[in-house]
């Protein structure tokens, strides 16, 4: 039998490597490799060699299985990030920086389904239940008939969870969680694999929806989820900026609903509260248009979504200028930089930019290119955009604008909201059921033409 050897893992990526590096070539982070033992047969599995497997049950594709029934929490925003509740025997990895409101969340999707009739149980490596039932009591929970554990020994757990049989488990935190047959420190990437592996195949096993809970790390002390996203059904990631009270829910990856679908939630001295109506939200503390201020008409998932994009230019004493982004791809700016100055003749060479989209939302979507570059451009010309205007348009290269999906949907939200006016692409089929009335573009800089007037570059 060939000798197991020891293996060097990033604890960022979960890349392997056959000896230590001070950067890892798979994710080009820093200082993350580390020395993992091998991993050695779990409870669930002897290592493979000698010994015959049993033949396993083959079926059809034609074979039909009920619409599998979902159980919901009753917290709108959880479950429609979810694709409408939770699958039963489902596996979910909720992702997201320390203190950013993970627990708080899922100890209130806890209560909820335990007020709902169902078995939920909590398991906490990080707080003594002491701390979690103070926790309760300041979110109003304390009735709610949910089960308390601190453990972090995975077998303990896996034998308590197989002998109550929950509907529900949530799991806080995998770094946190030891397994006792893999020679690591608990957070290493051997222990969180074996951990995310051991409780999914048990999720699988008894019908148990299990929820995992990832602490994402900047430092590699410990693994991120990353390293579990593929064992998973679902990733879900709990985002938001530290400073501001909303938090966004995304589903990254969803075996049984739509990814891309956000979940908005407000933070508040009571636990989190959820936003139905998150476009009134980032536009609630827009005050009267300055320049550098565009309202975008985006999409996340099924629902659409304004947003404000704010631009800042200043001269730079820098040789190279600043490029500052926040909440939107520092690739994509540069990219609508260069189409400015190339296509446009508007060039930023000698001044630092300043991108941020308010209310610490990150898009993701092409759609906001043209958003973004009216936003850069009333900066540079200290020309404030018409108050009651969204825009909407993808950049290509060339400076053509690109026909983008829904847009009925954007303006349809756009108007709901109070605004009557619209910048977009042209060749996009518009029934302009909305009442909206929209000026639509072929390229880029017949757009600024018409928004701005002439410029000089
Ligand atoms: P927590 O859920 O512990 O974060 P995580 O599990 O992701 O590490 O959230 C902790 C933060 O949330 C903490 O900074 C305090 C804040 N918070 C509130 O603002 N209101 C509340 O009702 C609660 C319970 C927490
Ligand atoms: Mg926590």
């Amino acid at each position: 039998m060939a000798k197991t050897s020891t293996i060097f893992s990033c604890m960022k990526c979960g890349a392997t490597h056959k000896k230590w590096a001070g950067r890892c070539d798979a994710c080009g982070e820093w200082n993350s490799i580390a020395e993992e033992a091998p991993l050695a047969a779990g409870p669930s599995g002897k290592t493979l060699g000698g010994a015959k497997g049993r033949k396993v049950a083959l079926g059809d594709l034609s074979e039909i299985d009920k619409p599998l029934p979902r159980i919901a929490s009753g917290i709108a925003e959880f479950d429609r990030v979810l694709g409408g509740g939770m699958v039963p025997a489902s596996a979910i990895l909720v992702g997201g920086d320390p203190g950013i409101g993970k627990s708080t969340m899922l100890l209130q999707a806890a209560a909820s389904f335990a007020r709902a009739g169902k078995k939920a149980i909590y398991v906490s490596g990080e707080e003594a239940p002491s701390q979690i039932r103070m926790r309760a009591q300041r979110l109003g929970l304390s009735d709610a008939p949910v089960k308390l554990a601190a453990e972090t020994n995975l077998r303990d757990v896996l034998t308590t969870l197989e002998e109550e049989r929950p509907d529900v488990a949530i799991i806080d935190s995998v770094q946190t969680m030891w397994a006792d047959h893999v020679d690591s420190a608990p957070g290493s990437v051997s222990q969180v694999r074996a951990t995310a592996h051991e409780l999914t195949t048990f999720a699988k096993r008894r019908g148990v929806s299990v929820i995992l809970v990832g602490h994402v790390t900047k430092e590699g002390q410990i693994a991120g989820p990353r390293v579990v996203e593929h064992m998973v059904d679902t990733v879900l990631y709990f985002e938001g900026e530290r400073g501001h009270q909303f938090r966004i829910l995304r589903a990254v990856k969803n075996r049984f609903g739509p990814a891309d679908e956000i979940g908005v939630f407000e933070m508040t001295g009571a636990g989190l509260q959820e936003v139905t109506n998150p476009s009134a939200l980032f536009l609630s503390d827009r005050e009267n248009p300055a320049p550098g201020s565009v309202v975008f008409a985006g999409m996340e998932g099924t629902r659409p979504v304004l947003v404000e994009i704010q631009a800042l230019v200043a001269q730079s004493t820098l040789a190279s200028p600043r490029r500052n982004v926040v909440g939107w791809d520092s690739s994509r700016l540069s990219m609508i930089l260069a189409v400015l100055e190339s296509r446009c003749g508007i060039g930023f060479g000698n001044m630092d930019v300043y991108l941020n989209v308010a209310g610490g939302m990150r898009i993701s979507e092409p759609a906001a290119d043209l958003a973004v570059a009216a936003a850069l451009i009333s900066a540079r010309q200290d020309h404030a955009i018409a108050k009651d205007a969204v825009i909407f348009g993808e950049i290509s290269l060339s400076g053509a604008l690109r026909p983008i999906s829904q847009a009925e949907n954007r303006l349809k939200e756009a108007k709901k909201l109070g605004f009557s006016s619209a910048f977009a692409p042209s060749r996009m089929k518009l029934t302009n059921e909305s009442g909206m009335k929209v000026a639509t573009n072929n390229d880029v800089g017949d757009f600024i033409a018409a928004c701005f007037g002439a410029i000089d570059a």
